[in-house]
């Protein structure tokens, strides 16, 4: 990732970090990025991509838990990778350490398991995975269960309406980004993806549409994808990106991600149909990742006035729960001894009350 996108960022995903460290994302929300889209449509995929971070992929419903994936960037440049899984179960906190990126996805596994069981189920509890390291950026990412249209064994025949409601829960608040992610290789018209983010994002300020898996394209449908890309179909404000991700095959055969990235490019440079977009900056992860970038830094900026206006709020509150104390122990010894006087003059009051009123219950 571009040094430019970490710098773009920086400034405002340290703000929020500062923020959240101080344990003010309990009242406010803070923006981040969610992935909505299919089954294997390839939301996990391009998180992958765009955080340099290896998830639990695959076929079939692999993503059963909101996964909330919180990038952190380290400011040495030879810290160590750092993982952290935590989530709640039965109230109590779980959090296990993840020793290397290689692992992540066994760790997200088994999180995973003890929260929605073994088998398809899913279950709308958070998994918070934290990573620190030098290379990556300060993004909060979260990854949630396709929309599935049919139950598949082990699943309650409800699962679908179960994930289309985690969505939403997840894509109504205001301040987060949508990736709408939707491979080329399906009828567009047939996704409900657009359509879920259309519902709570009807101006379509914060949906950026993804499509994947160019090269798995039919033959002949490629003009059909050039006119979404070019926002001549299903038309989405803010526009579509097209992005190719490692398949299954490439994972097998070990392909790191940044050989993907790299492989990526010279793929859309050279498409027959596809290196006229990539010229206008419509194509590859890169791209994806500026785009979505300067989303970000658009939404923590307009979201900072309301973040004033909770501090405001709050600070006024706590103000009047000062003076409600006092003007607290004073300094000089003469007065402090009447200050302390004048706190057991108000005590002894107060358990003459709390004694009479116990006496007068006592007799009635
Ligand atoms: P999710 O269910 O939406 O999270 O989808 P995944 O990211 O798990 O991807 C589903 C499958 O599609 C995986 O086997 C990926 O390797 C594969 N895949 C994702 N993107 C691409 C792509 O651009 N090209 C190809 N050929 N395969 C892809
Ligand atoms: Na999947
Ligand atoms: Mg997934």
């Amino acid at each position: 990732l571009s040094v430019n996108y970490q710098e773009k960022v920086r400034p405002f995903i340290d703000l929020v970090d500062e923020l959240r460290a101080n344990g003010l994302d309990r009242d406010v929300s803070l923006p981040s990025v969610v992935v909505i889209g299919d089954q294997s449509a390839g939301k996990s995929s391009t998180l992958e991509a765009i955080s340099g971070v290896q998830l639990p992929r695959g076929s079939g419903i692999v993503t059963r838990c909101p996964l909330e994936l919180r990038l952190k960037k380290s400011q040495k440049k030879d810290a160590p990778w750092k993982g952290c899984i935590r989530y709640v179960k039965n109230k109590k906190d779980v959090r296990f350490d993840v020793d290397e990126p290689g692992n992540v996805g066994d760790a997200v596994k088994k999180a995973q398991n003890d929260l929605a069981g073994t088998t398809n189920g899913i279950s709308d509890s958070l998994i918070t995975l934290d990573v620190e390291s030098p290379d990556i950026p300060d993004l909060t990412l979260i990854d949630l269960p396709g929309i599935a249209r049919i139950a598949a064994e082990g699943q309650p025949t409800d699962i679908g309406q179960q994930i289309k409601d985690l969505i939403s829960k997840y894509i109504q608040k205001k301040d987060t980004i949508i990736l709408a992610v939707v491979p080329c290789n399906v009828d567009i018209a047939t996704t409900e993806a657009l359509q879920m983010a259309q519902e709570v994002d009807a101006d379509g300020s914060r949906t950026l549409g993804v499509l994947t898996k160019p090269d798995l394209i039919d033959p002949g449908t490629e003009r059909g994808v050039l006119q979404i890309l070019n926002n001549e179909k299903y038309k989405l404000r803010k526009g579509y990106t097209i992005i190719k991700c490692r398949g299954q095959m490439d994972i097998e055969k070990g392909m790191s991600l940044e050989e993907a990235m790299d492989k990526e490019q010279s793929y859309f440079k050279s498409h027959e149909h596809f290196k006229s977009v990539y010229k206008e900056k419509k194509a590859g992860v890169r791209t994806l990742a500026g785009r979505l970038s300067t989303e970000l830094v658009g939404q923590i900026k307009n979201s900072i006035p309301f973040l004033k206006e909770d501090v405001k709020t709050k600070l006024a509150a706590t103000r009047q729960d000062l003076q409600l104390m006092g003007i607290g122990v004073p300094q000089e010894p003469d007065k402090k001894m009447l200050f302390l006087t004048d706190l057991l003059r108000h005590f002894i009051d107060d358990l003459q009350k709390t004694a009479k009123g116990e006496l007068t219950r006592v007799c009635l």
